[in-house]
């Protein structure tokens, strides 16, 4: 099966690459759904990252933030960052839809990356229109600093700019997805378990067209049966394994 996904990969010109948590989990940072690592195994932790959950309890979502933040400060890109940095490098693939919020595969070397679900890389005041950034924020969340972080212009709390469940994505980043989607002639799925909408709509987008899909992932997904491929491997594996059928040099 992974002949026939390097096979495929081969010969697609115009491929969009869709990537989750998975993809990052090698990296140090867990993911949501997987069963005895993913985040959300504790539900209340999942009201937390809800735009309802958040309002109600911001200090709540900064305990947690502050247990999560060192692992997403010490993070490098895994193979599988670069694997598709070098694919955009060929001119094979045109762009990188992302649910993440890790930067990583624009750390990787990624130019074209729509962020699906925003980014730490800033914040926000809640109330007021002034900025943070990512540093600002960290600074604001260290252990003797009084949660949450607030706003030096007003004091309501500041927020990362990620979506919570229940806001809007940011503003374009579904267009320039479906712009992508049509015109691709591979969408290649790594490391969502694809229940999250409207991003888990994006491989109904590319079948209804008859281009091809591929989807690595360690567990089942909605589309498995109605892929070109689907591996259920660890994608260090399957980026290394890919990487050699393909030829490509570090
Ligand atoms: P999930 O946690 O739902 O899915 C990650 C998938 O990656 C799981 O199915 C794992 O089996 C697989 N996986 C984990 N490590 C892997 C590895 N090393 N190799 C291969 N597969 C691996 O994460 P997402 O699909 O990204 O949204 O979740 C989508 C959205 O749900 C997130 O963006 C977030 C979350 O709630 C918001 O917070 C708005």
């Amino acid at each position: 099966m992974l002949e026939k996904a390097a096979k495929i990969i081969k010969e697609s010109s115009s491929i969009v690459a869709l990537t989750g948590a998975g993809v990052s989990t090698a990296a140090g940072i867990p993911d949501f759904r997987s069963p005895e690592s993913g985040l959300w195994k504790d539900p209340s932790k999942m009201v937390l990252f809800t735009a309802f959950g958040f309002a109600l309890d911001p200090k709540g979502f900064y305990e947690l933030g502050r247990q999560l933040l060192p692992s997403f400060l010490k993070a490098e890109p895994t193979l599988a960052h670069y694997f598709l940095a070098k694919l955009e490098h060929q001119g094979k693939l045109r762009c990188v839809i992302t649910q993440n919020i890790d930067g990583l595969h624009q750390k990787a070397g990624s130019k074209k990356v729509i962020e699906m679900h925003g980014n730490l890389r800033t914040g926000r005041c809640t109330n007021c229109p002034t900025e943070y950034t990512l540093e600002e924020m960290a600074d604001k969340m260290n252990q003797g600093h009084e949660l949450p972080p607030t706003c030096q212009d007003c004091q309501s709390p500041i927020r990362p700019n990620i979506v919570l469940f229940g806001e809007d994505l940011p503003t374009g980043a579904y267009e320039e997805a479906m712009e992508n989607l049509e015109d691709c002639d591979l969408l290649l799925v790594m490391g969502s378990s694809l229940v999250v909408y409207p991003v888990a709509d994006m491989p109904r987008v590319v079948l209804r067209r008859h281009a091809r899909l591929i989807i690595i992932n360690l567990q089942p997904t909605q589309y498995d049966s109605s892929a070109d491929v689907s591996l259920h491997m660890s994608l260090e594996e399957a980026s290394r394994r890919l990487v050699e059928a393909l030829g490509i040099k570090p």
